[in-house]
């Protein structure tokens, strides 16, 4: 970052542009209960905008248009379509809350983005792109797997995705996955949280790379498994994460993604720094 700040001739450069943007289609999703509600968007975005948000772990910040900077939420880019791009996003707290006002009501958002450090761990293209990768993704985060399935898809490699309800009550994802190719299969919710079927899955098929996408106890639970695995002497796949961090400005300004002394939305953490994982 201060290589970058010598280079601009020690001036600050500007954040994310800011765009106030059309939310085109808003589709509520099935939820076996009616706790809370989720739904499937797409919103018009600058062409430009919508190619850098391909990449896996890409998302952008989305807020009503009257609102602070605070009400910024986190929402990974699912899919680019025409001149948008799709998210999903379930609305539980006070900013998903004002943000489902927005898309239902005002019909507009304040987009700022793309970032790119939704996915985390081992996560260099090359490793994405080649051999054989398990995702495991439950609830909400399924919507941060379609670029990934894209991307491994794209370039030759093999996936196989375990995809769960979670707390969500529905997998959406299985038509993207389905027109990509990509083999995927529902599990059931079950008391051990399908744990015993991951570890099966791991030890059986010879996968390079594990990615979670899921929450933070879904993380740490893969991890121990891993750790398990690999006190049998067998080769351990390398792991990804998709960030479950609180953020705000994603920038590296507001301290609201602290993590271990790391500002966690500007950070590249390397599989080997688990550390946040298990607090
Ligand atoms: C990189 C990134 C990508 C993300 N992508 C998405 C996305 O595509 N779609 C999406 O919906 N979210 C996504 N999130 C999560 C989303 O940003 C947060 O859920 C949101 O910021 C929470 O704000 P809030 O004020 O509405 O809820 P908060 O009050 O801050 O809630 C915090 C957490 O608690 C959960 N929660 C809230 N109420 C309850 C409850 N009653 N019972 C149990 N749990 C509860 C929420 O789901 C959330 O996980 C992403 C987060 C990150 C960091
Ligand atoms: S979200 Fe603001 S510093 Fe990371």
């Amino acid at each position: 970052m201060f290589a970058e700040f010598e280079r601009a001739g020690k001036q600050v450069k500007p954040g994310r542009e800011q765009i106030l943007a059309q939310v085109t289609e808003v589709t509520p999703l099935a939820r076996p209960r009616d706790d809370y509600k989720a739904y499937l968007a797409e919103i018009a975005v600058p062409p430009n905008l919508a190619r850098w948000c391909t990449l896996p772990g890409s998302f952008v910040l989305l807020r009503p248009e009257s609102a602070r900077e605070a009400f910024n939420v986190p929402i990974s880019v699912m899919d680019t379509a025409g001149r948008g791009i799709r998210i999903a996003v379930e609305c539980r707290g006070p900013k998903t809350t004002a943000l489902e006002k927005a898309l239902l009501k005002d019909g507009k958002v304040t987009v700022t983005g793309p970032f790119w450090s939704g996915l985390q761990g081992c996560t260099h293209p090359a490793d994405l792109a080649h051999g054989n990768t398990l995702v495991v993704a439950k609830g909400m985060a399924q919507a941060a797997v379609p670029p990934i399935a894209r991307y491994i898809c794209a370039r030759g490699g093999n996936l196989k995705v375990l995809a769960g309800p979670g707390t969500l009550g529905t997998v959406f994802i299985g038509g993207i996955l389905e027109e990509l190719g990509a083999s995927f299969e529902i599990m059931p919710k079950a008391h051990d949280r399908n744990l015993g079927r991951i570890s099966d899955e791991i030890t059986s098929g010879s996968y390079g790379l594990i990615v979670s996408a899921g929450s933070k106890l879904q993380h740490q639970a893969l991890i121990n498994l891993l750790r398990k695995i690999s006190e049998g002497n067998r080769p351990v796949p390398r792991f990804a994460w998709i960030s479950h961090l609180t953020m705000v400005c994603a920038e590296g300004i507001c301290g609201a993604c602290l993590l271990a002394g790391f500002r966690g939305c500007k950070a590249r953490l390397d599989e080997s720094f688990q550390a946040h994982l298990l607090h």
